[in-house]
């Protein structure tokens, strides 16, 4: 792949500064987004480090407008990684009488972050690539997004985090056809538990747990390869997959009595 311009969101940590590191070399340009100023410059260093030449841009996913100046900022890009995400799970019923709950703030919270922040990144990206001439393997531009193994299931422990990964990949997937014709790859990459700050609080075993760096050496392959939904690890999703299909009191039967995702088993997420 001749990416000489890529744009990753989350490039502060976890899976998006792996990326950028990976992806670091002479003649590349990184433009890499994230809040945390201070792991945003660390991941800059070890970028430029390896010979990269970097842009930051401190912002909030959030923020429709923000996002699409500094997309279309750049004058033009190869590639867009939108790795930005936060998680959480349900907290402990407060009485013999309650249930399970997901706080409303971060309902909404992991909603505008995983789900419109992926838009606030994707869409302006689009745009911007559609003025772009074909390269000579006929592509645009490239566009992936991070869903997850959790977007395949209705996984009672972090409902809005299952959902809003379930929507990224369905938007993904279902505009990459027509993006194709017009010359933009979209993928979507559903992954299992990949080992980075995200999950390293977690209180419950993780099936399949992933080593960040082969997860970004997984995904920059199947960008290569034009993959438009890339899937690991594979037993993890086809299982995800046929849980779906089990009838719902079924599949929450096997869910509830699942370490992984019971109440008050992940760290709740900032909601500052
Ligand atoms: N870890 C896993 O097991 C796993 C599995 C499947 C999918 N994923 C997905 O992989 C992606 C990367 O996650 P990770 O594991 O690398 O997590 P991470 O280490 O916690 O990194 C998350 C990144 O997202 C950024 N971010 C969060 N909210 C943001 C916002 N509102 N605006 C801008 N940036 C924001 C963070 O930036 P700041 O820290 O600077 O705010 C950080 O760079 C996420 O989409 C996640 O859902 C992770």
């Amino acid at each position: 792949m001749q990416h000489n311009t890529v744009l990753i969101t989350g490039a502060s940590s976890g899976l998006g500064r792996a990326l950028a590191q990976t992806l670091a070399r002479p003649g590349r340009t990184l433009w890499l987004g994230g809040r945390n100023t201070a792991r945003l410059e660390e991941t800059a260093q070890h970028c430029i480090s390896r010979g990269a030449a970097v842009h930051l841009n401190i912002c909030d996913v959030t923020d429709t407008a923000a996002m699409a100046q500094w997309v279309h900022g750049t004058g033009g890009v190869d590639m867009v990684l939108a790795c930005a995400g936060i998680t959480g799970g349900t907290r402990r019923p407060t009485g013999p009488d309650s249930a399970a709950t997901e706080p409303q703030a971060q309902i909404r919270r992991i909603f505008a972050t995983d789900l419109t922040g992926v838009l606030n990144t994707v869409l302006p990206a689009l745009e911007l690539m559609q003025g772009q001439p074909r390269a000579a393997d006929g592509l645009r531009g490239r566009i992936c997004a991070i869903s997850s193994v959790a977007g395949l299931v209705s996984f009672p422990g972090t409902p809005s985090y299952s959902a809003a990964k379930a929507a990224v990949d369905r938007f993904m997937v279902a505009t990459g056809g027509n993006a194709k014709k017009a010359g933009i790859l979209l993928s979507s990459v559903v992954c299992g538990f990949l080992d980075t700050p995200m999950v390293a609080h977690n209180t419950f075993s993780m099936p399949g747990l992933t080593d960040v760096n082969s997860a970004s050496r997984r995904i920059l392959r199947g960008l290569a390869r034009n993959e438009r939904r890339i899937t690991f690890p594979l037993w993890l999703a086809a299982g995800s997959r046929l849980m779906d299909l089990l009838p719902i009191s079924l599949a929450e039967a096997y869910y509830n009595n699942q370490p992984a995702g019971a109440p008050g088993s992940m760290p709740e997420p900032d909601l500052s």
